[in-house]
């Protein structure tokens, strides 16, 4: 797309990243709201997250819509992805836990064609998931609710595969957080004191969901690797392993059920 110099200038005066500042000017661009390059970069420049502002995201090739309410799609979501498509174990029933705008839970769906099931409680982030699961046309299936609810575990089959990127920030995190990610929502991301809630109940509580030789794959923060081993292991897991991402920091921890 063709960006007029004055436009450009005009943005880059408020966002210092050339890369952010001609993403905003195809988006002001394509939606013929270019008298709103001052307002959506002054937005920009006050830390409020440009994928909000532009109301979508790339994740793995495909396109998701985002907004208020609904954790962006991070690239360290992706190494989640890589991992569970080089495993070699069956996946023909899926569980995505905590699905939020279904990143993960369409990818998979779309690039193994297995049965998908996406559970979510926020009502805000379930109108994101099921928007993107038409977008993408998806044939996952979204359920609505806790996932510590019995009535929403009953929903879902027996399954191969459980994943699930949950809330993981810690106590201290969430007194630091990055001006951009304040913006999102806060159930999106506490998970408890040491950050570590998630883990704990969601392997009691779902494991009986896994078939025989089935796996878990969860996606941690930065050091949380040893304790969710611990939690497999006390839970009857076995065969743990890990993946980095691409900054050498180990982003998914996996194992399989006994
Ligand atoms: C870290 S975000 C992950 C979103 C998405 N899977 C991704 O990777 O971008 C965690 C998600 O879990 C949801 N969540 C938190 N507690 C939940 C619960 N008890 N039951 C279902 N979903 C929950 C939040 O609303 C949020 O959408």
């Amino acid at each position: 797309m063709v960006i007029d110099r004055e436009l450009l200038k005009l943005v880059r005066k408020n966002i210092p990243s050339d890369f952010e500042a001609r993403q905003l000017c195809e988006y002001l661009i394509k939606n013929g709201i270019e008298d709103k390059a001052e307002e959506l970069s002054l937005k920009r420049k006050s830390g409020y997250p440009l994928q909000y502002i532009l109301g979508e995201w790339d994740f793995f090739g495909r396109t998701f819509k985002v907004g208020e309410g609904v954790l962006i799609p991070r690239a360290d979501t992706e190494t989640l992805i890589e991992t569970v498509l080089r495993a070699d174990c069956k996946k023909s029933v899926i569980c995505d836990l905590c699905s939020g705008s279904g990143c993960i839970a369409v990818t998979l769906e779309k690039e193994t064609g297995a049965k998908v099931y996406a559970v979510e409680k926020s009502a805000k982030a379930f109108e994101f998931l099921k928007e993107n699961v038409a977008l993408n046309s998806s044939s996952v299936e979204c359920v609505f609710g806790d996932i510590f609810d019995e009535g929403v575990k009953n929903s879902v089959p027996q399954s191969d595969i459980i994943v699930c990127n949950p809330p993981y920030l810690t106590s201290g995190d969430m007194n630091a957080l990055q001006t951009e990610v304040s913006f999102e929502p806060r159930e999106a991301l506490f998970g408890g004191e040491d950050g570590l809630l998630f883990y704990r109940k969601v392997t009691s509580f779902w494991k009986e969901k896994i078939n025989d030789g089935g796996y878990i794959f969860y996606e941690i923060g930065k050091g949380q690797e040893k304790q969710v081993s611990e939690i497999l292991i006390e839970n009857g897991f076995e065969d743990i392993k890990y993946q980095e991402d691409l900054c050498k920091i180990i982003r998914v921890v996996y194992a399989r059920k006994k």
